[in-house]
């Protein structure tokens, strides 16, 4: 197999140094924590930024940080506090960000924003091309770099390149109100290989491609002068055997080597075994609907009184895009919103919504997702959401019910969940009941379905059908050249 570089914006760790300590952090989001695990399998490097700003780095810094980087085969791209605020904060999620899940009330049409964008991605695709050799393979992930494959097939035509967009791709009726919508899907038609998480991406995608660009398609197929693109649905899943493992390791674990949060977890189950735990875990990110999250758990209990003291929600929300207004906005609503249902419901024994705002490492996002009875999962837009498949996984005993918004790409793959409409407070609240009485036998039954479908279709099955495809690409480009 020819070598494959990544290039994302994000490296699968980011640094962040203290008195000239550096130290690696792993990069939360779906697209790293999925990447992470297969990307070594492809022996090329992963370039990308490692989450801080240049200006605050002297040379002797830089040079320390690229050491501790080439470690873990990762290539820098750094960015400086003017591109992070322009190219990352503007563009990317104050412009595309939005754009893509529906917010359009909070798309950011700044002219300097899209330029910044533009040199950012070119400063990316430089170097892609300084680390690249003839022959290579190169994948290119996510919104912030949708111009990387022209740029890169325009200086270097003969390596292979695909893309894969880890976000929704929206209607042509949303996407065509950008200024610069047809210099996005020209950029992305630079890769030889298109590849979305669900069909309905790839529709709209292909359907702003028909109508802005005029390009015949025909099946799968886009077809430029000689250059055939080929565009595709590839669900993205996660490293089961992993999160599976990590589950029966933890419970097996002595009691002295449990965690704190173990620990205080078993102590809640103590007091009754009749108690109940509900876990919501997301990036703090509008596209997520974690207000809707709270209003719905306050309509349950007020709709359930039976319920109150004896049902908890445990709200996992990581800091993420803290300068942009709209999340500031956001942080502050979940805030008051938590500090109102608790108000509202909670005594000196029961505290409603137990809230974390930070980041948690691996062996406790396991135990909360072997602990709790229920996943609540109610993003208003997400490409895929990686959370409710890793909630799956890690159910040892195959008990444990899911209440999943049907705006979730992941949505198309879990019907045994219970789907709702994530604006419809009513219907969560009566979800939530409905997923706390089920029966043992039937949250079985619809476990066993999800857990098969999940274990299948794993995060290194998702990879090697992507780069299959880009083989096969390569393949059918070859045949048509020689005709
Ligand atoms: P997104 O990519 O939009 O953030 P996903 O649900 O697809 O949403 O992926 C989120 C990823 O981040 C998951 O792999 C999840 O395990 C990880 N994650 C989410 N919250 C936390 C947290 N508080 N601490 C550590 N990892 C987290
Ligand atoms: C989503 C995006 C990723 C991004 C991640 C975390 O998963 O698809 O591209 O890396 O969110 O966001 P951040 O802005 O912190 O990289």
């Amino acid at each position: 197999m020819n070598r494959i570089h990544i290039v994302s914006n994000r490296l699968p760790v980011s640094i962040n140094v203290e008195n000239d300590d550096i130290e690696l952090i792993p990069s939360v989001g779906g697209l790293a924590t999925g990447m992470r695990s297969v990307y070594k399998e492809y022996n090329g490097k992963w370039i990308g930024w490692p989450g801080l700003a240049s200006d605050d780095l002297d040379d002797q810094l830089t040079a320390k940080i690229e050491e501790k980087l080439i470690e873990e085969d990762c290539v820098s791209v750094h960015l400086s506090k003017q591109e992070i605020d322009l190219y990352y904060d503007g563009f990317s999620n104050r412009t595309i960000w939005p754009l893509f899940h529906y917010f359009a009330q909070y798309i950011d049409y700044t002219p300097e924003l899209w330029d910044a964008f533009v040199s950012v991605n070119q400063k990316f695709a430089d170097k892609a091309l300084e680390t690249i050799e003839e022959g290579d393979t190169i994948w290119i992930h996510d919104y912030q770099l949708l111009l990387v494959p022209e740029m890169i097939k325009s200086k270097k035509p003969g390596v292979t390149i695909g893309f894969f967009l880890h976000i929704p791709f929206p209607s042509y009726e949303v996407f065509r109100i950008l200024p610069w919508r047809k210099e996005l899907i020209q950029g992305m038609l630079g890769a030889d290989l298109i590849g979305f998480h669900t069909f309905d991406y790839q529709r709209h995608f292909c359907s702003s491609v028909r109508r802005l660009m005029g390009y015949e398609i025909s099946f799968n197929e886009i077809h430029i002068e000689d250059r055939i693109i080929l565009v595709d649905s590839f669900p993205m899943g996660i490293d089961y055997d992993k999160f599976r493992e990590a589950a029966t390791q933890s419970f097996q674990k002595p009691l002295q080597e449990k965690s704190k949060l173990h620990r205080e977890l078993e102590k809640y189950f103590l007091v009754s075994p009749e108690r109940k735990l509900i876990l919501s875990i997301d990036r703090m990110d509008y596209s997520k609907g974690i207000p809707n999250r709270l209003r719905a758990f306050s309509k349950f209990l007020e709709d359930y009184p039976e319920w109150i003291g004896k049902v908890t929600l445990i709200m996992l929300a990581v800091p993420s895009r803290g300068t942009v207004e709209h999340y500031i906005n956001l942080k502050r609503e979940v805030d008051e919103l938590v500090g109102t249902v608790n108000g509202k419901f909670g005594s000196i024994n029961y505290t409603p919504v137990w809230y974390f705002y930070r980041s948690l490492p691996f062996e406790n996002l396991i135990e909360l997702y072997s602990s709790c009875d229920v996943a609540l999962v109610t993003p208003v837009r997400d490409g895929m959401n990686l959370v409710a498949k890793e909630y799956v996984a890690s159910r040892t005993n195959r008990t444990g019910v899911i209440i999943l918004s049907e705006m979730a790409g992941v949505a198309k793959e879990m019907g045994e969940a219970l789907i709702i409409n994530p604006n419809n407070i009513n219907e969560i609240a009566s979800a939530i009941n409905q997923a706390l009485v089920m029966p043992l036998d039937e949250q079985r039954e619809r476990m066993i379905f999800l857990q098969d479908r999940i274990k299948r279709y794993d995060v290194f099955k998702w990879s090697s059908e992507f780069v299959k495809s880009l083989s096969k690409v390569e393949k059918i480009q070859n045949s048509f050249n020689a005709k």
